[in-house]
């Protein structure tokens, strides 16, 4: 079965599968949102049902909690656990200070609001994630439905004295109507190409009302685990400073690759 994966898969397994190795039994974990974090909750499922593991986990989307609920994760709501000993999560992009861009899977809010209610955030992402400045990726931004064309407009004003190389800004679609978050908000997605300064860009989108929350995630990853298709990982801790590398086998398992494929 792994021998159908793409080598993009495989690099994400194996980096979610390596951060799954961080999670030890009573801990309260944030399960992040997209196709490497449902590695890492398939990873952790696993663990439950064969190594016994005892973890509550809190979701960051209700995609993520509906899958969490089916491999046997013990689920709660982040009001019950109040603070996590750490958040494992994919990420759209990844610079060299562990900044990242998120939201591409439209959980943005969520997860912002789970990360930073963690002792620590582990991203996980396979190595074409990797940026030396971010921005490539278009920047999600969560915003009201009330009124939010004139946000759009005031975003786009805002812009203009931004150091970015452009400026488009897009509605998020779901085939013919606005796409909705968990949180009933709708995204625009900024096309920026180069994000010149992330740390301001990030505060000043959110001043603007109508703004929720922004995908810039500043400050808030402490490692990133990068995966690659031959099975390599890197974990670069940005506190420590320090990579380590490592390697894992591809060893099919029912359990872990039975309906994966979404
Ligand atoms: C969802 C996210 C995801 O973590 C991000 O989009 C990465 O997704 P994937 O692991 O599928 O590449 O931010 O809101």
């Amino acid at each position: 079965m792994t021998g159908e994966l793409s080598p993009i898969d495989k690099a994400k397994f194996v980096a979610a599968k390596r951060a799954a190795e961080f999670v030890e039994d009573g801990m309260r974990v944030g399960l992040g949102t997209g196709s490497t974090a449902a590695w890492l909750v398939r990873c952790l499922g696993d663990m439950v049902e064969k190594d016994g593991l005892k973890i509550k986990g809190v979701p960051t989307s209700s995609r993520t909690a509906e899958l969490a609920h089916d491999v046997g994760i013990d689920v709660i709501s982040l009001d019950e656990a109040k603070w996590l000993d750490m958040t494992i999560d994919g990420a759209d992009e990844f610079d060299g200070e562990l900044n990242l861009i998120k939201g591409g899977g439209g959980a943005l809010l969520q997860e912002k609001i789970v990360a930073t209610a963690s002792d620590q955030m582990i991203v996980i992402a396979d190595v074409g994630k990797e940026v030396e400045r971010l921005g490539s990726f278009p920047l999600p931004v969560e915003i009201i439905p009330f009124g939010w064309q004139t946000t759009k407009a005031l975003l786009e004003e805002t812009l203009v004295s931004m150091d970015v190389l452009g400026r488009d800004t897009t509605l998020r679609m779901n085939g013919s109507v606005p796409y909705i978050t968990d949180e009933g908000n709708h995204i625009l997605d900024l096309h920026l190409g180069r994000i010149g300064n992330a740390r301001q860009m990030s505060l000043v989108l959110n001043q603007i009302p109508g703004v929720v929350e922004n995908g810039l995630f500043i400050d808030i990853c402490d490692k990133v685990v990068v995966g690659y298709g031959d099975g390599k990982v890197e974990i670069r801790d940005i506190n420590a400073g320090t990579v380590e590398i490592d390697r894992l086998d591809f060893v099919d398992d029912d359990n872990l690759f039975t309906d994966l494929m979404d």
